[in-house]
């Protein structure tokens, strides 16, 4: 099966997207996803997480940043910076309150994940982290079939 992959935008260049994912709910992805997003900053690289968690976002709140918005310009949505350089994207920098629950159909919510790779200004980035929820359910699917992924980290339990 031959699916077009999509692209981003033209102030935009990605090198690596690594997809953080997992079978079980609350295994640790997103610690993981802000460990390694960390690490690979203070190694000099240029770092940007996408939250792909729609309905449980958690990395703005892991960086202090939740309480920030993100803001859109003509050519797309610009990322919020967390204190140490790494552009982060999450529902959670777009709704107005950042406790509001997001009760949305699949698509709708696979639809966004897929804007967030497409409309966000990242600019250069050397790696693209992708905090997926938990399963196999249609924002995984959409990431695995629809992103150039490069690379995927499955976190388990013991
Ligand atoms: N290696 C670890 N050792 C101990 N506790 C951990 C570890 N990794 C994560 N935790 C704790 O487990 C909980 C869930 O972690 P996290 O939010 O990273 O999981 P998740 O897989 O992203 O969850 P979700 O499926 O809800 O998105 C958090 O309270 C976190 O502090
Ligand atoms: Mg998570």
């Amino acid at each position: 099966m031959n699916i077009q992959k999509e692209k981003t935008n033209e102030l935009t260049n990605i090198k690596n997207v690594i997809a953080i994912m997992s079978g079980k709910g609350g295994v640790g992805k997103s610690s993981v996803t802000s460990l390694i997003a960390v690490s690979l900053k203070n190694k000099g690289y240029k770092v940007g997480i996408l939250d792909a968690d729609i309905t449980g976002p958690s990395i703005p709140k892991v960086f202090g940043i939740n309480k920030k918005r993100a803001s859109s310009i003509e050519d797309g949505i610009i990322p919020v910076k967390t204190a140490t350089g790494i552009e982060v994207m999450s529902i959670n920098l777009l709704i107005e309150q950042e406790d509001s629950p997001v009760v949305w159909r699949g698509p709708l919510v696979a639809n966004t994940v897929k804007q967030f790779y497409t409309d966000v200004i990242w600019g250069d980035l050397d790696y693209l982290l992708i905090d997926l929820p938990p399963g196999t359910g249609d924002v995984p699917l959409t990431i695995m079939q629809s992103l150039p992924v490069d690379g995927i980290i499955v976190v388990s339990s013991p």
